[in-house]
């Protein structure tokens, strides 16, 4: 592709993305394909000649189109949100063009030391530990997913309490356990499976059947009973914001048991952490100074396309220790001194996109300020949605909702609960999804695309009641 070609099909690709989003509400949320649908549509075999970029674009909006669930239209309540943004997706952009690999400081010194600032900034601006930061002993990193800061949390927790040994021998010698509520994502018990330890080395912490939160208590049964029976605790994790129904975990208290078994306390706040932007909400940072490694999406809800998740450790010795392996031909002067941080030696893979450009354009681009009402805005629509819903006797809301997220489900039970789902979800007008709580169903509307306005969730509330009809 010429550099005039390239010019001319950027132009129409820019072109086809804001007249998506002028579009997207039109679109029906949920894609209505069946299974197989597109790929039928669409040649079986490679080209042998190449193909112009105008084909490429028209079978976009012709085939590929109808099997996309828009998670970026107003009306997606669904999961947690993915934003995505102008300013994002250029910076994503910038950073596909650019094409460099940032494994090393070597490779790009601008990647590290750009990733290194931003992830100081968002550490600022959600005003976390200073312990996070990357003149202390600690530092941030950005991941491919909150699943992955999981993995590397863990890997560098069973470092720690092994002593090193993970280096030498292996995770399966020292039989060692890990913590997490019930209510906490799968990707935590995906850890213990890829480090090796075995699903069977997570131990499900009760919650309290009114916030969802972890029970310290049965964590430090569980702790001193695992102690007993000579197994080594080696994490601990708390959520900020459990996927069913965002609950709260009691930070503090889990890490001062976790502590005093030497092992390590990360917190997933995947989805919520973001939302400490905003003073009032700070109260989603209680206990961070006693933790580890603490973890946030900006790709789920701070307006920055995924992948970009970032991850914090308090004390970046472990991490380092479980994870760099340094053979002879990615040696170079300079981290042979010592003196710059080299990313491949905090994350799984060697190679790492230059992902801090489009986080940066983010910051840039909205300011605290901006990122704040984005936020805030949310939060209010989701207070005003709950409180519909508690003020209708036909539902019941099953969980508290501080933030974006409100779980409730309908005294009537769960048949006809899936039922109202399924008749919004297939309408195309909306997508929520569900979880199972205390066994029964419950449905989830977490509000936080980008161009959701109080219209559509009125409109979702509506929808609700026609489909109740
Ligand atoms: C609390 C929590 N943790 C982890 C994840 C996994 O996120 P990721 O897709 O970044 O791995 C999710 C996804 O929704 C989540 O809600």
């Amino acid at each position: 592709m010429s550099s005039e070609e390239f010019r001319r099909h950027g132009r129409e690709v820019i072109d086809w993305i804001a007249d998506y989003y002028e579009g997207l509400e039109s679109l029906p949320v949920l894609s209505q394909v069946a299974p197989g649908e597109i790929r039928q549509r669409l040649p079986p075999h490679p080209p042998a000649s190449g193909e112009g970029f105008d084909g490429i674009l028209k079978d976009l909006q012709d085939v590929i189109l109808p099997g996309i669930t828009h998670w970026q239209h107003p009306s997606f309540f669904a999961f947690f949100p993915a934003n995505a943004s102008g300013p994002a997706i250029l910076g994503d952009l910038l950073a596909s063009g650019l094409g460099v690999q940032g494994m090393l400081w070597a490779t790009s010194p601008a990647a590290t030391e750009l990733e290194t600032l931003v992830m100081d900034w968002l550490a600022e601006l959600l005003d976390l530990p200073a312990a996070f930061h990357s003149s202390s002993a600690g530092g941030g990193v950005i991941q491919s997913s909150a699943s992955d800061a999981a993995l590397v949390a863990l890997l560098a927790a069973v470092h720690r309490s092994s002593g090193g040994a993970s280096e030498v021998g292996g995770v399966a010698s020292g039989r060692f356990t890990v913590y997490t509520s019930s209510q906490t994502h799968s990707s935590v018990e995906k850890a213990c499976r890829i480090a090796g330890l075995g699903s069977g080395a997570l131990r499900k912490l009760d919650v309290d059947p009114a916030k969802q939160a972890a029970d310290p208590d049965h964590l430090a049964r569980m702790l001193a009973a695992d102690v007993e029976a000579g197994y080594t605790p080696a994490l601990v994790v708390a959520s900020v914001g459990a996927t069913g129904t965002g609950a709260l975990d009691p930070v503090g208290e889990l890490a001062e048991l976790a502590h005093s078994y030497g092992a390590w306390l990360h917190v997933d706040a995947a989805w919520a952490g973001v939302a400490a932007v905003c003073d009032e909400l700070r109260f989603l940072n209680a206990g961070l100074e006693k933790v580890d490694s603490y973890t946030t999406n900006p790709h789920k809800w701070l307006l920055t396309n995924f992948d970009c998740n970032a991850f914090w450790v308090a004390d970046r010795r472990p991490l380092i220790g479980a994870l760099s392996i340094l053979p002879e031909y990615l040696r170079n002067a300079a981290t042979d001194a010592g003196s710059v941080i080299d990313y491949r030696d905090w994350q799984v893979p060697l190679g790492r996109r230059f992902r801090a450009l489009k986080l940066w354009s983010v910051l840039r681009w909205y300011g605290a300020e901006g990122l704040q009402q984005h936020i805030r805005g949310h939060v209010a629509l989701a207070q005003e949605f709950a409180s519909w819903v508690a003020a209708d006797d036909r539902f019941e809301l099953v969980a508290p909702h501080p933030l974006a997220l409100v779980s409730f489900r309908l005294r009537a039970g769960d048949e006809p609960t899936r039922k109202l789902m399924d008749t919004i979800n297939s309408s195309g007008r909306a997508y929520l999804t569900h979880t199972v709580l205390d066994g029964q169903l419950a449905l989830r509307v977490a509000i936080g695309s980008p161009g959701t306005e109080r219209r559509h969730v009125l409109g979702l509330w509506e929808l609700i009641a026609d489909s109740m009809a």
